[in-house]
């Protein structure tokens, strides 16, 4: 039986609009496989995932969208209205001019009339192009925080993000964006786990009624073939051994406890169900105490954005810079 998901009602969202599922499913994954990411998806919902994440980077909004409709057909999912579905706007795309026509692009990707959660994706800007992950160091501009909000509030008054947010923003970023927005953003999707636990941006975040979303809370998928400091933690592994659950159960939790959504990639259905099961347990004060102490390391940093070579011209690095203690 599908399992009963918890919900965050987001500050500032559309108050017809659907709260969201505290915990949502990942859907990166390189190279594209679009049957995949449907089967998946499909398998999602069936064991009781509502909240789903693409990105029109991911070149996953199309399968997303595809297994969406074939829910509904197969009698998964009653309306559009019980999921919960957010995309993100790509840094060639952060130019007031250009947010509109791609939020409408990825709804049409997506084969809906909204999103409930538009993000910008890297509080960084580059010369409008093509929607690849690496960018020419040349090509970064300064990133125009009041053009690209307004045009992102606009998507918000017309109906097609229920709810706007940005990503991998750091308490800076989030200071010039507060500075001149009207709506205030409801989400900041920043890589957290028990590994790199974002304690100053979340503090922020609480103070300003900025709803957290953690990406990569296993630990993420090893893009680098680096080891996964997450997975193979032996204070999670030993905590896990203690609660009986697994090392992702113990690390989904610790995110849920601290009041943040986890959004976690797993194509598998065993994995899925088990990614779910968190919600009737708890993690004692000296679990907490234990991961606390863990040794703090990030993976993501802005520089993996530009390809090797070429000079930042336009702008100061440490102006987008997302690692912040
Ligand atoms: N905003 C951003 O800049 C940003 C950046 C990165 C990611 N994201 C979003 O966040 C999502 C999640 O982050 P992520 O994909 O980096 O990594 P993640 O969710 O931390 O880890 C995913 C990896 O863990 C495996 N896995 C999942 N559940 C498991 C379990 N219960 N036990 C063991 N292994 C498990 C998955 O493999 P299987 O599929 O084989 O289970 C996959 O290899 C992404 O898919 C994307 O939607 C956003």
């Amino acid at each position: 039986m599908a399992r009963a998901v918890p919900e965050v009602a987001l500050q500032h969202g559309d108050e017809r609009a659907r709260p969201m599922p505290a915990v949502g499913m990942g859907t990166a994954e390189f190279p594209v496989v679009p049957e995949r990411t449907r089967g998946a998806v499909l398998a999602a919902l069936e064991v009781g995932f509502r909240h789903f994440d693409t990105a029109v980077l991911y070149g996953t909004e199309a399968a997303l969208g595809d297994a969406l409709v074939e829910a509904a057909r197969r009698g998964l999912l009653a309306s559009r209205e019980e999921a919960f579905v957010t995309s993100k706007l790509w840094c060639t795309q952060c130019h007031a001019d250009l947010v509109l026509p791609s939020l409408r692009e990825s709804l049409r990707n997506l084969q809906m009339e909204y999103v409930d959660l538009y993000l910008i994706h890297w509080p960084i800007s580059v010369k409008p192009g093509p929607i690849v992950l690496q960018a020419k160091k040349e090509d970064a501009v300064p990133f125009d925080f009041e053009g690209v909000w307004r045009a992102m509030e606009e998507c918000h008054r017309l109906g097609l993000a229920k709810a706007i947010g940005v990503s991998n923003f750091t308490t800076k970023h989030l200071d010039n964006l507060l500075a001149v927005a009207t709506i205030p953003p409801a989400v900041n999707q920043v890589e957290m786990n028990p590994v790199w636990q974002q304690k100053t941006l979340r503090e922020y975040c609480a103070k300003k009624g900025i709803h957290v979303t953690a990406y990569s809370p296993l630990g993420g998928q090893n893009w680098r073939g680096d080891n996964n400091n997450v997975m193979e933690s032996p204070v999670l592994a030993e905590i896990a051994r203690a609660r009986g659950k697994s090392v992702a159960q113990v690390s989904l939790r610790w995110i849920y406890e601290q009041g943040v959504t986890p959004i976690v990639k797993s194509y598998n259905k065993e994995r899925l169900k088990q990614n779910l099961e968190i919600f009737d347990w708890e993690l004692t004060e000296d679990d907490h105490r234990k991961i606390n102490q863990i040794p703090q390391k990030k993976i993501v940093t802005a520089a993996l954005l530009f390809s090797p070579g070429g000079e930042f011209t336009s702008i100061d690095f440490s102006d987008i810079e997302i690692v912040e203690e």
